[in-house]
């Protein structure tokens, strides 16, 4: 149950995801149609601000489950003039399955995700097969697929079940690499780099050649959270 007091968003780069009819183009909600890209748990934007800055040929959706998050991203977006992000306040696998389209996206950035360290919590992470198996489905071809984490042992989860899904070719030497340039840091990398630890970094593209049936497409899994109905607003049944 979520407890703590829900800050009106009135921002014009938020959307409200719950007045949008499922199925609706996302890509339809910026003011010029260009290649759409994804930010998984956007914190308070540190990433995407730097990111849509680098890359003003590509229209960002930010997505968090924290509200406060939304609002201070929104600020922060709206400070900086940039017009090529969106936010919405919504689950991951929810907005894929609410609103995703095949091939619509040309890059996914998953920074930080919550890390779940001990090991009897490791299936509540949000990267596993069937998610990585999904994003192959909205990935375009080529489509950039970019996952970032302190904890090694995510890392290294995530080297070992990406490697068989035969549609994602690693676009990197070594499964990770502790440096990735060009790579804006967020809050949560800055954090740890500033304390001496290391940041792992991921970057795998869908290959060209593979396509997924729908059919093949694995049933949306709810998470821990809405598993156990802790955030009920983000996942309505
Ligand atoms: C550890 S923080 C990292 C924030 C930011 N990416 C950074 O690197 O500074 C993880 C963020 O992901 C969000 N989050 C966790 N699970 C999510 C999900 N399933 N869908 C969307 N956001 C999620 C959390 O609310 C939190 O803001």
């Amino acid at each position: 149950m979520i407890t703590q007091r829900r800050i009106e968003i009135t921002s014009p780069t938020f959307i409200d995801a719950w007045q949008l009819p499922a199925g609706q183009d996302l890509n339809a909600l910026f003011s010029s149609r260009q290649p759409l890209a994804l930010e998984v748990g956007c914190g308070i934007g540190d990433f995407i601000i730097q990111r849509a800055a680098q890359q003003p040929e590509v229209n960002f959706l930010a997505i968090d489950i924290y509200n406060k998050g939304c609002y201070k991203t929104c600020r922060r977006i709206d400070d900086s003039g940039l017009t090529n992000i969106r936010v919405m306040r919504m689950e991951a696998r929810y907005l894929l399955n609410r609103f995703g389209q095949p091939d619509m996206l040309s890059a996914v950035y998953i920074n930080c995700p919550d890390p779940w360290p001990k090991k009897r919590h490791r299936d509540r992470r949000l990267v596993n097969t069937t998610f990585l198996t999904q994003l192959l489905y909205y990935l375009k071809p080529a489509g950039d697929l970019y996952f970032v984490t302190d904890v090694l042992d995510y890392a290294e989860q995530v080297a070992e079940i990406i490697q068989p899904l035969s549609g994602y070719a690693n676009q990197l030497a070594t499964p990770y690499v502790l440096q990735l340039d060009g790579y804006p840091l967020s809050k949560y990398m800055r954090r740890f780099l500033s304390q001496d630890l290391p940041v792992h970094f991921q970057h795998h593209q869908r290959r060209c050649d593979f396509t997924l049936d729908p059919q093949e497409l694995p049933v949306t899994e709810k998470g821990f959270r809405n598993r156990h109905n802790l955030d009920s607003e983000l996942w309505p049944t």
